[in-house]
């Protein structure tokens, strides 16, 4: 049992950044913010946003953003040290090793699986939304045995419903695109994902500034039609009013849906080892991605949700809706595109980033090498992994319900975040001494804060999500008793 709290000592980390099975460093600062962009703006903003303001917060979504905006900055700066702490692939599955031992590392890891290859999946449903909303404005449709997935969460009774489709092929088919971009190397999929960030954004900018002259402020009242709060511990509503099913509603249950929005600022320290200057440019990259789409996103919030009386969000594809609602049939069409575009970037990333850790977990021998430890001779890139995340993103897409997937997606990202702030607190005490390019201000208020406002957002999600958290945790466990433990490399070490 000793061994599973094993740690990984800081100097052989840093070590390894320079041994062998190298990735490139071609990334600056700018392409770093990029990705960063690149993996936020997404599903979150042009499709969660309508449930979260139709069925959780109503117009007080804005604040519901303000909110999961403050945990994610708190998590984002103790991201950042660590980033520049130990600049390798990994994430915070190397920062647990480091500080917590190994146990704790794979369980991290494994969690993070939920993080980008789950979100991943979410994330493809998203796109055949605005895919198949795009193609819709041309009378076009797909057959309905494939446009959706099988199973869908009814609000009305809290249950999985059948749906009469098959399976969700435009997300699968997007996930496969994806991955053959993605085994051919980081360098294509860099430009792609400038290019896709930057009509991303523009579309951003146009929602905000042409759908703020069509906002009635008297869609905005009432404000908080379901309350400001929405928490719940283990079922128990402790505060704010039940939704259906007995399910936390509010502006804190709002944020805990649409933290989804904010996932993948963190996949930027997955790219460490590819970073020119990680130490400086990865800090840079986390923060500065963060702050644009906080803005962004609580600008956006505003602009919907002032166009359209928020019980009449459209659920599937609400931001090209509120536009199309006021006879804007052509900014419909340009959203709509934007929206594709800008999904596709985020599965990018997303789909990038989950191979890297499992890199990571690879090289310590928590995972077998001659699987996720492959690197392409001649791409560079770890591509048996990345074709086995894209087989498991494309079932997942295919199959399971948008809105299950993105809750089980935040609890593991939150759980992870969570661990991350208190890993710098611990690392602080034990190596005093280590150099810390970048140093998170005010500690341990920050690190404190951030781990109170990531719980708090778990407690506000439906709590069969700590359910599904604890199951896919203990499957884990299981898997570490019989593999991780006894391939490890720190095994060779004594
Ligand atoms: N933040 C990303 C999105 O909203 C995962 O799509």
């Amino acid at each position: 049992m000793k061994n599973s709290f094993r740690k990984k000592p800081l100097s052989q980390l840093l070590d390894e950044v320079n041994g062998e099975n190298r990735l490139n460093r071609i990334l600056g600062p700018v392409a770093l913010t990029s990705l960063g962009v690149g993996a936020i703006i997404g599903t979150g903003i042009f499709v969660l946003i309508g449930v979260a303001a139709h069925d959780k917060a109503g117009p007080a979504v804005s604040l519901s953003f303000a909110v999961a905006g403050l945990a994610c900055i708190f998590a984002a700066l103790c991201y950042a040290e660590f980033a520049s702490m130990v600049p390798v692939a990994g994430s915070a599955y190397t920062y647990a090793y480091a500080t917590l031992g190994e146990l704790f590392a794979w369980i991290i890891g494994w969690d993070l699986i939920l993080e980008y290859a789950v979100a991943s999946a979410t994330v493809a449903h998203g796109w055949s939304h605005y895919f198949q909303d795009f193609i819709g404005i041309f009378g076009l449709g797909v057959p309905a045995a494939f446009s959706r997935a099988p199973l869908d969460f009814d609000p009305e009774t809290g249950m999985l419903v059948l749906t009469g489709s098959l399976f969700d092929l435009p997300a699968v088919l997007i996930t496969g695109i994806i991955t053959v971009i993605l085994v051919k190397g980081i360098r294509e999929s860099s430009g792609f994902n400038t290019a896709m960030v930057i009509v991303k954004v523009a579309i951003v900018l146009l929602v905000i500034v042409l759908g703020s002259q069509y906002v009635d402020p008297a869609n905005w009242q009432p404000f908080a039609p379901f309350g400001y709060s929405g928490l719940s511990v283990f079922g128990h509503l402790v505060l704010g009013e039940p939704g259906t099913g007995g399910a936390p509603v509010g502006v804190l249950a709002g944020a805990a849906m649409i933290f989804f929005a904010y996932i993948g600022f963190d996949s930027i320290s997955t790219h460490a080892e590819e970073a020119r200057n990680p130490q400086k440019d990865i800090p840079i990259g986390i923060i500065s991605s963060l702050i644009v789409c906080t803005v962004l996103y609580i600008a956006v919030a505003a602009v919907i949700t002032g166009m359209v009386p928020y019980n009449e969000i459209n659920i599937d594809a609400p931001v090209s809706h509120a536009f199309s609602r006021v006879g804007l049939g052509w900014a419909h069409f340009i959203i709509s595109l934007g929206a594709i575009a800008g999904i596709t970037s985020v599965l990018l990333v997303m789909m990038l980033s989950q191979p890297r850790i499992f890199l990571a977990m690879a090289r310590d021998g928590l995972l077998p090498k001659n699987i996720f430890g492959a690197i392409h001779e001649k791409f560079r890139t770890p591509w048996k992994s990345t074709i086995l995340t894209g087989i498991f993103v494309a079932i997942m897409g295919g199959l399971l319900p948008l809105r299950l997937l993105a809750e089980l997606v935040n609890i593991g990202t939150l759980f992870a975040f969570v661990v991350v702030c208190a890993a710098v607190l611990i690392m602080r005490r034990k190596h005093p001494e280590a150099e810390r390019p970048f140093k998170v201000p005010f500690v341990p208020f920050v690190p404190v804060a951030g781990i109170l406002t990531c719980l708090l957002l778990m407690f506000s999600l439906p709590a069969e999500n700590w359910i599904r958290l604890l199951v896919w945790l203990l499957i884990g466990i299981t898997i570490y008793f019989f593999y991780g433990r006894h391939h490890s490399e720190l095994n060779k070490v004594h």
